[in-house]
């Protein structure tokens, strides 16, 4: 069975998507914030935790490997050591990279006044938003569209599209997201029928 470590510092509901969706997978959820909504969620998904501070990490992964570290709004900059230690490790950031790098990316696209935004799954390295491109997905934003709206819209469109990436880099499978396999965007990315 494969194995994955999902990390996340607050609401987890990223986490939740990725549990649900897959089968057969043994999860470890890892949170360094003791408070973390993330951590009922494991709880009431029967998904077992922990509580880590990022040295504790680098003994835990030193000592339990994985086939891939998920990466879930995690607040902490992972330094070296630790990454090696992880493996691969993957990341998703709520716009469309390179564009609006860092923190409040959703707010940061809303007030520049762009078009199209979208989600990004990348492959985490020493550099913030920065790894390799695995996957992206767009969300557009029309003229009428309230700033809670496309949160709405960014965090649907993710919880739809990680899970998925998550199970095709496990099963080592082609990624590739088309009009076809869009199920539940409800129209957002422009290019489906909703
Ligand atoms: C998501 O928007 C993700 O893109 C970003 O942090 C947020 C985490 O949300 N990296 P949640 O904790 O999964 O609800």
């Amino acid at each position: 069975m494969k194995k994955i470590a999902i990390l996340g510092s607050g609401y987890g509901s990223n986490f939740e998507a990725i549990s649900r969706y897959l089968k057969d997978v043994d999860i470890t959820c890892i949170s360094d914030n003791k408070d973390a909504y993330i951590l009922e969620r494991a709880k009431y998904l029967e998904i077992p935790s922990l509580v880590l501070s990022l040295d504790e990490m680098e003994k835990y992964f030193d000592e339990n490997k994985f086939d891939l570290v998920v990466l879930a709004g995690f607040m902490r900059i992972i330094p070296e050591s630790l990454l090696k230690k992880m493996g691969r490790c993957i990341n998703i950031h709520p716009s469309l990279l390179p564009s609006f790098k860092g923190k409040y990316a959703i707010k940061q696209a809303f007030l520049a006044g762009v078009k199209v935004t979208g989600i990004t799954i990348h492959e985490v390295t020493l550099e913030l938003d920065s790894g390799r491109i695995i996957a992206q997905y767009p969300v557009m934003i029309d003229d009428s569209m309230h700033y809670d709206e496309l949160e709405e819209a960014i965090h649907r469109v993710e919880h739809i599209i990680y899970p998925q990436v998550v199970e095709k880099l496990l099963n080592n499978e082609p990624i590739n997201f088309s009009r076809d396999n869009c199920s539940g965007c409800q129209g957002n990315c422009g290019g489906c029928q909703g």
